[in-house]
């Protein structure tokens, strides 16, 4: 799926965020790579849709070299990748639907996509997805009037808008609270799993990585110091990844969480949703579509 060889990237500045990573990923998993501030996880996601230009090395997304892409391939391979961001990059002032459909901008076209005649086929399922992210009666919101949660849901269905091949997450839950930190990393997984879809996912938060990954990749100074399962993290790794430190209360705090495991926050999230739809707002969006 992807493969990624001898990464390097030196900023103009002479930073050398990457120094030669190479990893691949052959199962639809969720990857979450950890490391501190400046160990380079923003760089190594942003090289792999080349957001950032790497100065060296490979990468490869299902047999495309995506290093080598012109302009237009790069447009066209960029598609097959879904990003999720911190600050969620949602239109402020457009609408819940508006943003998720401008997930299939790249698909539609540009006037199309500006007269906002987006094919019905979109826009159910659009509205698929927000249910399963748990913001049924949410498409007329605008965006600028969403909490934190509410808008990393929009970013994840919007993401999942593209029917991407591979998702790119930087640090998703870093703007929210702990447990809305969770309830978005548990639909993260969730939907990456039933869409079959691998994720890589910067999170510099040790216990939600290792409550929600299936592997865990370790960054430090733009290297790879641990490659390995979520159960073989341990003090020494910690100290590999971050340096010096007491860890021994942090892998402590992963068990206790784990037995204290809070699986209802789903279902409560969707039924907060559900209280607050307003009837008469369901079609505002679609008349507006189908004028267009
Ligand atoms: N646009 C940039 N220009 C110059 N240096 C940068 C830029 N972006 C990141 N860096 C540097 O590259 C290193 C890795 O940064 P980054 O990838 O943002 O790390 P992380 O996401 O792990 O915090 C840091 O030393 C950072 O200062
Ligand atoms: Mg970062």
């Amino acid at each position: 799926m992807l493969t990624i060889t001898d990464l390097v990237k030196v900023y103009p500045t002479g930073a050398r965020a990457l120094n030669g990573v190479s990893f691949t990923v052959d199962e639809p998993k969720v990857v979450a790579i950890i490391g501190p501030s400046g160990a380079g996880k923003s760089t190594l996601l942003r090289c792999i849709n080349r957001l950032v230009e790497p100065t060296s090395g490979h990468i490869e997304l299902d047999g495309t070299d995506i290093v080598a892409l012109s302009r237009r391939g790069l447009r066209k391979a960029r598609r097959r990748m879904g990003m999720i961001f911190q600050e969620y990059n949602l239109v402020e002032r457009l609408t819940v639907m508006e943003n998720l459909l401008s997930g299939r901008l790249g698909y539609v076209g540009f006037w199309r996509a500006f007269r906002r005649k987006f094919p019905p086929g979109d826009v159910s399922a659009a509205f698929d997805l927000l249910d399963r992210v748990g913001l049924t009666g949410y498409h007329n919101t605008r965006a600028d009037a969403l909490s934190g949660g509410e808008r990393q849901r929009v970013g994840i269905a919007r993401a999942l808008m593209q029917r991407p091949e591979l998702l790119l997450v930087d640090e998703p839950t870093a703007s929210l609270d702990p447990k809305t930190s969770r309830q978005i990393m548990r639909l993260l997984v969730e939907l990456a799993r039933e869409h079959n879809t691998p994720a890589l996912v910067n999170i510099h938060d040790v216990a939600l990585a290792q409550t929600f990954a299936d592997r865990i990749i370790g960054l430090a100074d733009g290297r790879i110091v641990f490659d390995g399962l979520p159960g073989e993290m341990n003090p020494d790794v910690l100290t590999r990844i971050y340096g010096e430190e007491d860890w021994s209360t942090t892998i402590r705090k992963v068990e206790e969480e784990d037995e204290n495991g809070d699986d209802t926050v789903d279902e409560a999230g969707k039924e907060k949703a559900a209280a607050k739809k307003k009837p008469g707002e369901e079609k505002g969006f679609i008349r507006e579509a189908s004028a267009g």
